[in-house]
């Protein structure tokens, strides 16, 4: 894995794509100094206007140079000054350079020596270049000439470059994505992950839900494996690692707890009354028979002896940290594309009973795991208009219990992944 500060991208495109707009946003990103290596030149009105027009689009958060010959060489004036240096662009340098009656051979040994600069400089290089090759063959012999050298440097950047975009209607594509590029573009200084992890990551949580509905598709050990070594990697108190995973996939065992549910609910929906006993009579609240795998997640109290670092205090803690494990379990599954579905509408005495679990032993959860048709955009419970979802900013209290916001307080209100969160 590449440890060096360089990234090279090439972003390619017809024009108004919207190569320069992709570059600029970008590296916006990126925090210090912002350098705009420009080609063109401003030799008649259309051409001023068009550059005055992008120099204002990008403000004053770009150091503009203007240099339509010597990229190499001014790229290097840049070390050590710059963190990002949008080149643009390759076609209009290579159009100016054949403008100075340099042959091909020069041409393609000035793309090459700006490869190698591009690849020293410690920041993010963006190279802009066109795809002007895709249309008729033009009549001119110039103009050939300039199409085929165009597609030539092309093609020696994006086999240098980490990565290549191909922009298409403003849309970015990659053509060829840097196997370190998100490691890279980590900020190693605040460990944060890079945008496309956080956005994974961020993804799962939002999309995982309680599901209770399942496809007959068997749930592969492979990636059932995975899952639990996910859960199994979860916090616990003094790193007791109470848990433990009873995966049943014998529909004689499903069946005497489906029946275990069908007794606990009957008792459970007794505690409603009208229209709030209808609309329960309604919910589906368990998939055990449907799913093709159930886990049992129990929690041993006396793992690790009688004295477990930080637990002394708060003796519940070890099923706290069982419960940490399901979320892992919950959300690694949800990346997997798995369903689970959390039941404890059940007796966990008759449960131990059915599954052979030790008196000391203690029933933390019992999950439906299996492929489903769908994953319910919201909680069903809010579906189906039983349950809210409550107002974050009320239950965050700074200080004392109910305590206001004086200095530090959050906004609640703002967009997670770009997209409201629900
Ligand atoms: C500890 C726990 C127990 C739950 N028990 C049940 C249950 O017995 N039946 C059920 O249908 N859902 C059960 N759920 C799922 C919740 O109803 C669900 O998490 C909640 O409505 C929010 O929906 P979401 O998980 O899709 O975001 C349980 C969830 C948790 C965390």
């Amino acid at each position: 894995m590449k440890t060096v500060r360089n990234r090279t991208t090439l972003i390619t495109g017809g024009s108004r794509s919207g190569k320069s707009k992709f570059a600029l946003s970008l590296g916006e990103k990126v925090n210090g100094k912002r350098i705009y290596l420009a080609t063109a030149e401003a030799l008649d009105e259309e051409m001023r206007e068009r550059i005055q027009s992008h120099q204002k689009e990008r403000g004053g958060r770009w150091n503009t140079i203007e240099e339509p010959i010597k990229l190499a060489e001014t790229l290097a004036e840049q070390e050590g000054k710059s963190d990002v240096v949008i080149i643009d662009c390759l076609t209009l340098w290579t159009c100016n350079l054949m403008m100075k009656d340099k042959d091909r051979k020069s041409i393609l040994c000035m793309a090459k020596e700006l490869i190698a600069q591009c690849k020293k400089i410690n920041g993010h290089i963006f190279l802009i270049t066109n795809e002007v090759g895709a249309g008729i063959v033009p009549e001119g012999k110039l103009s050939r000439d300039f199409r085929d050298l165009a597609g030539e440097a092309n093609q020696m950047m994006a086999e240098s470059f980490d990565e290549v975009v191909h922009m298409v209607s403003g849309i970015p594509t990659y053509i060829k994505k840097s196997l370190w590029e998100d490691s890279a573009s980590e900020k190693k200084e605040t460990h944060e992950f890079s945008q496309s992890k956080k956005e994974g990551l961020y993804e799962a949580i939002y999309k995982r839900r309680d599901v209770r509905q399942f496809s007959s598709k068997p749930v592969p050990p492979n990636t059932l494996s995975k899952v639990l070594q996910a859960a199994h990697h979860a916090g616990s108190v003094g790193f007791m690692q109470p848990w433990n995973f009873i995966v049943v996939d014998d529909s004689d065992v499903k069946a005497k707890v489906a029946e275990n549910f069908m007794q606990s609910n009957l008792k459970a929906k007794k505690r409603f009354k009208g229209e709030r006993l209808s609309l329960y009579e309604s919910l589906k609240l368990e998939g055990i028979t449907e799913a093709p795998i159930n886990i049992c997640v129990t929690c041993d109290s006396f793992r690790k002896g009688p004295h477990v670092l930080g637990r002394n205090t708060m003796p519940e803690t070890d099923v706290y940290s069982a419960c940490c494990a399901i979320q892992n379990l919950w959300l690694a599954a949800r990346v997997e594309g798995l369903a689970v579905g959390w039941v404890s509408i059940l007796s966990p005495e008759r449960l131990k009973i059915d599954l052979g679990i030790p008196e000391h032993i203690k029933v933390v959860a019992y999950l439906c795991v299996g492929y489903t048709d769908s994953f319910y955009e919201k909680p069903l419970l809010e579906l189906s208009g039983w349950e809210r979802r409550s107002s974050l900013e009320e239950l965050v209290f700074y200080n004392n219990w109910e305590g206001k916001p004086s200095g530090f307080r959050m906004d609640f209100s703002m967009e997670v992944n770009s997209k409201r969160v629900h």
